[in-house]
């Protein structure tokens, strides 16, 4: 059952749900029956945000393994877990979250599918190492039986007046006319301007969460993986990113939040995208091409140029 931590504080919409406490709490009084058909996350990375309180790595994958214990046999056999991690950085050295959690996920015989490649081209800027400007989604499925709705998420083809050169199909269009695969790297790269930048902020999408999921993120993986009406589940919810998601594309969310002040910001930005008030950067708007910007040039060449 679902019940607010708080007096007064409502976590739940028809369809939707906020836990606004501990994940591993609500996980173990659930009962052990595969319901979730989409398990999307970011989990703290452990580096120390205000939200989270630094530990060794080994204690801090021992408590990650325990949620993922008991996540994985509530979702289904059809379904997908997608885990969105970075770089936990102790000392200067990195250790990849995704090579740390992989064993974890192995052991109950998850299948990974694809590691994504998001790459945002913003952060901090190293002194004594390259500046790291991108992160990863690791998708798993439980089972060679999976929801994949590729023409659901293509984006327009680099060359769509490509035709076939010879055979029996010379002179006919060579690629897809819904558009080609997305790829497993999502950049912001100016050719690929089917990207999504992460939330700064001036993005549209910016709340007092320090790191939010952009929403379009999510939709990507939403409208891919799952079926219209599935449930979608994310154990550490945030400002409910992955909720709104969820709410854009008809299927339904639960979510877990510890912050009181996220759960109560992510229930009203659930409750803006159910009233189809969302206030959202889409999955499918291409990306700012930076190029035009003056400060693209050099200072004694912005005389010369008609740019804005
Ligand atoms: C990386 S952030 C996720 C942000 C989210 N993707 C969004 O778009 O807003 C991780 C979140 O996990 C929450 N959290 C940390 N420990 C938790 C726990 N034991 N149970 C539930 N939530 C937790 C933090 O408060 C934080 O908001």
């Amino acid at each position: 059952m679902l019940r607010p931590r708080k007096k007064g504080l409502p976590t739940t919409l028809p369809g939707f749900a906020i836990w606004n406490g501990d994940v591993e709490k609500f996980l173990a009084a659930l009962p052990s029956e595969p319901i979730f058909d989409l398990i999307v996350s970011s989990p703290p990375y452990n580096i120390g945000k205000s939200y989270e309180n630094k530990k060794a790595l080994e204690k801090y994958l021992e408590w990650q393994e325990r949620i993922i214990d008991l996540m994985i046999p509530r979702l289904k056999d059809t379904g997908s877990l997608c885990w969105q991690v970075g770089n936990f950085v102790d000392n200067g050295q990195i250790a990849p979250l995704d090579i740390e959690f992989a064993p974890i996920f192995k052991k109950h015989g998850l299948q990974l599918r694809n590691r994504i490649i998001w790459h945002f081209g913003h952060g901090l800027h190293n002194k004594r190492r390259f500046s790291g400007r991108y992160e990863t989604v690791m998708w798993y499925t439980k089972s060679d039986d999976y929801v994949f709705h590729l023409d659901a998420v293509r984006v327009p083809a680099k060359y769509p007046g490509k035709k076939h050169f010879k055979g029996p199909n010379a002179g006919q269009p060579s690629g897809n006319p819904m558009g080609k695969n997305p790829e497993d790297v999502w950049s912001v790269n100016p050719e690929d301007v089917w990207s999504i930048p992460n939330v700064k902020s001036n993005h549209v999408e910016k709340t007092d969460h320090p790191c939010q999921f952009p929403v379009g993120l999510i939709e990507r993986l939403v409208l891919s993986l799952s079926e219209p009406s599935a449930l979608v589940f994310d154990p550490f919810a945030g400002v409910a990113s992955s909720g709104v998601a969820a709410a854009l594309h008809g299927r339904r969310f639960v979510g877990c939040e510890i912050g009181d002040a996220y759960a109560k910001t992510g229930l009203s930005r659930l409750q803006d995208a159910l009233d189809g008030n969302a206030k959202f950067r889409p999955h499918d708007k291409p990306i700012y091409d930076h190029t035009r910007s003056k400060l693209s040039l050099a200072p004694e060449a912005w005389a010369k140029d008609d740019l804005k």
